[in-house]
């Protein structure tokens, strides 16, 4: 594709918020070199829609336990090396209300799918409402509807369930077990109830490619995410793809700045996998369209036990850390940490 042809592309996405699946499919296989115009463009609209503040989002890692088999994932059921813990309520809580103390807005509780009790969280979810008002979201993985339902109505405000891929032959094929139509319906149903949604994928899974990266955006664009988030495929030595090759970040910041200019009203994490794969990830995200970062507050001591991928940065951190370096890249990008919830720009 020439420059021109690029161009034309890239004014019509700002614009008008549409592409079809043969564009957006040219401009991800597009090499990242002649890509300047669709950064920028990303980084203008990202401006214009959410200024110049990020929004910041504490995650509790509560359990690593999990009976899903993804075969990219490190907690995965059948990896018999790590070592699982599971947070008990009052620790959760206790970690939620650190985090306020530290000027944190919203909180992430996420796990493996280990079935915690839904009565449990119900309790949690409550106890954190009242005694730090922060926003609470969701990611547990797959729970049954009821679950989705109580935890809403005791007033859980967001649910992040990323799709991964949004080719059903090789989501069924990844995902032993699970099923595509139960993830989409899951998230329309979330969205039913009340819940703004989070989706995402992770970028160069093997045998990904650029036309099912484009479904994967159109398919976000059908479900009208209120989060779109993409974070770089890292093997894992314990898992199926253990020998796949790792994502790079020249795809997933084309896959961040298309989702800001076909999303314009999502919230868009720089992610910790994009950090991992390069010190500098999470800026040139943030430069790529994004506008919110997720830093772990969990406890030091079950960091290294969430291992989702290997080398994951901030394992020997302590949430105070996080923070503290957080705030620094922000500002060294001439940006500002937000003071407010962050809740959807689709509601405003
Ligand atoms: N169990 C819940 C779920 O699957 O939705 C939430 C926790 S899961 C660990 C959070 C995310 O980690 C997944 O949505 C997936 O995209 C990401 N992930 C897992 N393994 C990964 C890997 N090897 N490389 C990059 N991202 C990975
Ligand atoms: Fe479990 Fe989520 Fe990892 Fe899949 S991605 S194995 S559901 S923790
Ligand atoms: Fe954890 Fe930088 S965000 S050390």
């Amino acid at each position: 594709m020439n420059q021109f042809e690029i161009k034309r592309l890239v004014d019509q996405a700002y614009e008008k918020a549409v592409l079809d699946k043969e564009e957006i499919t040219a401009l991800l296989a597009a090499d990242i070199s002649d890509l300047d115009y669709l950064l920028q463009k990303a980084d203008q609209k990202r401006e214009e829609i959410c200024g110049d503040e990020v929004h910041l989002r504490a995650i509790i890692e509560l359990s690593s336990y999990c009976k899903q088999n993804c075969y990219y994932c490190g907690l995965r059921k059948e990896n018999e090396k790590l070592e699982r813990y599971q947070l008990e309520k009052e620790e959760i809580i206790k970690t939620a209300q650190m985090a306020a103390e530290l000027g944190y807005q919203t909180v992430v509780l996420q796990s493996g799918e280990d079935e915690y009790p839904a009565a449990e969280i119900t309790e949690i979810i409550n106890e954190i409402k009242n005694t730090t008002g922060m926003a609470i979201t969701l990611s547990l993985g797959e729970r049954d509807f009821a679950a989705y339902k109580l935890w809403r109505e005791a007033g859980a405000d967001r649910y992040l369930l990323k799709h991964e891929i949004a080719d059903r032959a090789l989501y069924e094929k990844y995902h032993p077990g699970m099923s595509f139509d139960n993830r989409i319906e899951s998230l329309k149903y979330l969205k039913t109830i009340g819940y703004q949604i989070g989706s995402g994928v992770i970028i160069d899974l093997p045998g990904q490619t650029p036309e099912i990266m484009a479904e994967d955006l159109l398919l976000s664009q059908d479900l009208e995410l209120d989060m779109i988030g993409s974070g770089p495929f890292i093997p894992h030595q314990q898992t199926p793809l253990k020998n796949g090759k790792t994502g790079t970040v020249e795809m997933t910041l084309k896959f961040t700045a298309l989702s800001r200019l076909l999303l314009p009203l999502a919230h868009i994490p720089a992610t910790t996998a994009l950090g991992t794969i390069d010190d500098e990830g999470r800026q040139k995200a943030l430069l790529a369209g994004a506008n919110v970062v997720m830093p772990n507050v969990t406890d030091s001591k079950y960091r290294t036990k969430y291992q989702i991928y290997p080398e994951k940065i901030c394992v020997n951190e302590e949430a105070g850390d996080c923070r503290q370096c957080i705030g620094g890249i922000i500002a060294s990008l001439g940006r500002f940490v937000s003071q407010d919830k962050g809740h959807s720009l689709r509601q405003n």
